[in-house]
């Protein structure tokens, strides 16, 4: 059953709370909240306040994507706060699976995130306890941008490791998803949907929501 996360980054932050709660009547499952710091990628989002705010808001659960150089600081912060998953960047630590038991540890589902330029079998020795992947399709740091098709192929390559090995981990996809792309992401084996630009400036949100399901 395929999931959509939308984007916070692409709501109205003048009127967080309102979209916050058009979303979930349109039909969400999941709040998607990217993190950013200013130095994994040329950009800053917002921190702990206001993702504070978003999860005292918000009834469905949130998935935090850091998109940070030190992905272990903050963890018991959002774990107080009520969020449900968080991932990180491989690219951001040379600890990964230690990353990956401590956000576990304090009762998170554990995402591990690919730039579009790092290959699946980077994964190879976390896959198994590892609780989603986070395929990006587009570079971090900003929405609105193009779907890089080259990604497809590492669904494909994660989506036929989990078969090979019998694992349950989730592939989310993170980028450029819409009416078209997010078709072929969930026939290569994608299950959880992120998307910003699309959905929050379509006209009407809960068509939106139930056509990128398919
Ligand atoms: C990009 C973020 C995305 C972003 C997606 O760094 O990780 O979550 O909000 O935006 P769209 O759907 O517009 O590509
Ligand atoms: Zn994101």
């Amino acid at each position: 059953m395929v999931k959509i996360l939308p984007s916070l980054l692409a709501a109205d932050f003048t009127a967080l709370g309102e979209d916050i709660g058009k979303m979930e009547d349109a039909g969400a499952d999941i709040f998607h909240l990217d993190i950013m710091d200013g130095q994994f990628v040329p950009n800053i989002s917002y921190g702990l306040p206001v993702a504070a705010a978003i999860a005292k808001k918000a009834s469905i659960p949130l998935d935090v994507h850091l998109m940070t150089q030190d992905p272990d600081q903050f963890i018991p912060e959002f774990a107080e706060m009520g969020v449900d998953m968080v991932s990180f960047h491989i690219e951001a630590t040379p600890h990964p699976h230690r990353v990956m038991q401590l956000i576990q540890s304090h009762g998170m589902k554990a995402g591990i995130v690919l730039n579009p330029h790092t290959p699946a079998d980077s994964l190879s020795y976390l896959l198994r306890e590892v609780d989603y992947v986070l395929v990006m399709t587009v570079n971090p740091g900003f929405g609105g941008q193009k779907f890089i098709a080259s990604c497809v192929d590492k669904i494909k390559a994660l989506d036929g490791m989990r078969k090979k090995h019998g694992y349950d981990f989730e592939i989310e996809v993170d980028g450029g998803i819409n009416d078209e792309t997010a078709g072929i992401c969930i026939e290569a084996g994608a299950g959880l949907l992120v998307s910003g630009s699309h959905l929050f400036s379509s006209p009407d949100w809960k068509q939106a929501v139930g056509a990128l399901k398919g």
